[in-house]
């Protein structure tokens, strides 16, 4: 479920009307609802503490899919912790609030001054993909005197996920030491001065919507721990992962409901059951995905013997998706048509030069006209986390809504601060 519905003619985000945003802010914009992001979490998380049972469940909220500030403070608020994949994320989590020892840093590839910032800062643990990652967290560790929890990330060779780009638990992915190799690192590490470790991780992909490949790379993993242990190992945590998807093909009235979320927590329940380990849960897409929207205004029509062109305000630079993985996202008008409005199919676009700037094709909607006002929904995942300049755009802004308030939780970028990075070389100076 999300709090975006029409009320008195217009789209609203709780109990702030979309227009009012967009004459105040401007257009594209992102718009967070902090009562869906509320929901969300604590379903989630009141779900995994029941699926631990006695033991303890820990939600490191995945801040890749949306590190605003807002959404980041409404989540330390709430108890979360976070899941940093860079120095720049493990910065803005302790920025927005999140202790350190509620913060994991994953990754493939981290650097040795990244490793050094997050020991530094004393974060609850590293989740190690390479073995030279382990010499190198030790090495970072004993030289700070200290000696960091760490968990191995497996690839269980198991993956799943709504494209390939977003699969990451197949062997023929970059993810994670291999199954057969976690044996023996577990015992090099064991000799190591600067690490403890603590057991084990996974990710198998995103935007799964089913419980079935979870439960096949989780089972694998239950066998391992009791391998590890039987080595003399010491297992205590597992660090389940993210990846359970939502529903991006919502009907206006579509209560988004705990099915999902209630089936995989029964499941990791049943795989997990008698392990004795900690749980540790990634989710990003889930908690923040149906919070957003990304609302744009209708420039131009540009109508072909064939076809009919929507020109908005927003591109694949705002809202990368739909071009990088034939995603699909629901577009509502703001003003809600009235009745007996025409629908038309419209190719929507926006105003970067490649052909690739495409959201959608042949995607019927109720007539629109230039100045109108259309959301993008469930844009809150991977949407402005994802954004860039290209195009020499600006960086599109982020607004929160709570309530009947609202607050742009990110200005828009100005002209000054995207022209003022650059530096001329100094022979064409
Ligand atoms: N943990 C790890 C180690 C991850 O790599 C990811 C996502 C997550 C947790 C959170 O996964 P989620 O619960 O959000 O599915 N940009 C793509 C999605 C990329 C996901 C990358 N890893 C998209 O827009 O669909």
């Amino acid at each position: 479920m999300h709090h975006f519905s029409y009320r008195d003619g217009a789209l609203f985000a709780e109990d702030v009307d979309l227009r009012r945003i967009a004459d105040e802010v401007g257009t594209p914009v992102y718009v967070y609802s902090s009562a869906t992001i509320e929901r969300h979490y604590r379903l989630y998380a009141e779900a995994m503490t029941r699926a631990a049972g006695d033991g303890k469940a820990h939600v490191f909220y995945a801040m890749k899919a949306n590190g605003n500030l807002g959404v980041l403070k409404t989540l330390a608020s709430l108890g979360a912790g976070a899941d940093t994949v860079s120095e720049g994320e493990v910065r803005k989590a302790l920025a927005a609030g999140f202790p350190p020892e509620r913060l994991v840093f994953s990754g493939v590839g981290k650097s040795e001054s990244e490793l050094r910032f997050a020991v530094e800062a004393g974060i609850y643990q590293v989740n190690i993909e390479t073995e030279s990652e382990l010499d190198l967290l030790s090495r970072v560790a004993s030289q700070l005197g200290k000696r960091q929890e760490a968990v191995f990330r497996v690839n269980p060779d198991i993956g799943a996920g709504g494209h390939a780009k977003i699969t990451t638990g197949s062997s023929e992915n970059k993810f994670g030491v291999s199954f057969e190799e976690v044996g023996r690192l577990y015992a090099r590490a064991a000799n190591l001065p600067g690490v403890r470790m603590m057991g084990l991780a996974l990710h198998i992909g995103s935007q799964i919507r089913e419980t079935e490949s979870f439960e096949a790379a989780y089972a694998k993993m239950a066998t391992l721990v009791g391998e590890l242990r039987g080595e003399g190992h010491r297992v205590e945590r597992l660090d389940l992962g993210g990846g359970l998807g939502i529903p991006y093909d919502i009907p206006k009235e579509f209560d988004h409901g705990p099915g999902l979320i209630e089936a995989y927590a029964d499941m990791v329940a049943r795989v997990t059951k008698g392990l004795e380990v900690e749980l540790g849960f990634e989710p990003g897409r889930l908690i923040v995905g149906n919070a957003g929207i990304l609302m744009t205004r209708v420039l131009h029509l540009n109508p072909r013997p064939s076809k009919q062109f929507l020109v908005v305000d927003a591109a694949m630079n705002d809202l990368v998706r739909p071009a990088m993985y034939e995603a699909y996202h629901e577009i509502w008008p703001v003003a809600e048509p009235k009745p007996g409005t025409p629908d038309i199919a419209y190719d929507v676009v926006g105003p970067i030069c490649e052909s690739g700037d495409t959201f959608t094709t042949g995607r019927v909607l109720p007539a629109l006209k230039p100045g109108d006002l259309i959301a993008f929904m469930t844009a809150g995942a991977y949407g402005a986390s994802m954004a860039s300049t290209y195009n020499q755009r600006l960086l599109v802004p982020e607004v929160l809504v709570k309530g009947a308030e609202f607050a742009v939780t990110r200005p828009r970028q100005t002209f000054e601060q995207l022209l003022g990075t650059d530096r001329a070389p100094p022979w064409l100076a």
